[in-house]
């Protein structure tokens, strides 16, 4: 079986390349990652020596590039897709939402279109070929903000807050839509926010806890009330794993830790762990603390 996971110098997707490569003994890994500010060679250095290991540094949206990968051409026939490659720094969606778009959208179409053409071309001159299986990986934040007591089902619309999230769930509707339109088999997660080993200093909880270990203020968001479930990276792997090896085509699957948790508590939790005091959270959040 040969992958192609894209993003896979990023968070997530360093800790997938790996826990593919460990779980699945015979798989060969392609990975294929623009290396932006967020994705970090050293996050996986030491797979260099892997001869079932590759990196390509290149964006989603090159339909040549990946057309090239996708086909065969460049390392033999491609199995399946999990499309990790994004855009995904929220704030930076407010600031920027075009290269938003560009990637998370048009990128995924890019490799939606390589996975159908060269998946059918596969099929038509080997009948007992599989179609090359595509996975989304998306995100809870295109239901919207989570309630203090509610969950998020598969059910639940499509509420996207941000021009991150909205171009998330621009994405899972190709995805529906290569499924319906020409029976692709597609599958989309939606997790909800990870933790864990790779994470881009940028995000809540590795900011929080460099900041608090230099002494500096925690910017706490708000008045910190905000709910978010938390799941750390390895299981999320783990659920990515099981959805493409079992996952059906044309289903959406939920991800979550049932681990909700207000930001005030995850900022208190991280501060007390490092024997830092409040003092080192904005004044107003003191009393919700
Ligand atoms: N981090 C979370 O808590 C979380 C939760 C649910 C879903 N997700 C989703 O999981 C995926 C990975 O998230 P992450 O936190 O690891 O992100 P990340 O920002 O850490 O990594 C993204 C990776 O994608 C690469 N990339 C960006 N644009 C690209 C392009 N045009 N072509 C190729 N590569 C490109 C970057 O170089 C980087 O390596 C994203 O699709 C995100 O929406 C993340």
């Amino acid at each position: 079986m040969q992958l192609l996971v894209t993003g896979g110098l990023g968070f997530i997707g360093s800790n997938l390349v790996r826990h593919l490569l460990s779980e699945h003994p015979n798989y060969h890994v392609i990975n294929l990652d623009a290396m932006t500010y967020a994705g970090h060679p050293a996050n996986l250095q030491d797979l260099g020596h892997l001869n079932r290991y590759k990196f390509i540094a290149g964006r989603i949206e090159d339909a040549e590039l990946v057309g090239s990968i996708v086909s065969g051409k460049r390392f033999g026939p491609i199995d399946g897709i999990i499309n990790l490659a994004a855009e995904t720094h929220v704030d930076r969606s407010i600031q920027d939402p075009n290269v938003f778009v560009h990637t998370n959208v048009l990128g995924t179409q890019v490799l939606l279109e390589a996975a159908y053409k060269y998946g059918v071309s596969r099929k038509n001159s080997n009948k007992d070929c599989q179609p090359i299986r595509f996975v989304q990986v998306s995100t809870d934040e295109v239901y919207g903000s989570l309630g203090a007591t509610g969950y998020f089902t598969e059910e639940t619309p499509l509420a996207p807050n941000s021009p991150y999230s909205a171009s998330k769930a621009s994405a899972d509707m190709l995805c529906r839509a290569y499924f319906h339109t020409y029976g692709m088999p597609v599958a989309i997660t939606r997790c909800s926010n990870n933790y864990g080993p790779y994470q881009h200093p940028e995000k809540l909880i590795p900011l929080f806890i460099n900041n608090a270990l230099n002494n500096k203020p925690v910017p706490v968001y708000g008045d910190g009330l905000n709910v978010r479930d938390w799941l750390h990276v390895e299981d999320h792997c783990q659920a990515i794993d099981l959805v493409f090896h079992r996952g059906l085509p044309g289903e959406i699957y939920n991800i979550g830790g049932n681990n909700e948790k207000k930001n005030i508590d995850i900022t208190t939790l991280i501060l007390a762990q490092l024997g830092k005091g409040p003092e080192l959270m904005p004044e107003s959040n003191v009393e919700n603390a």
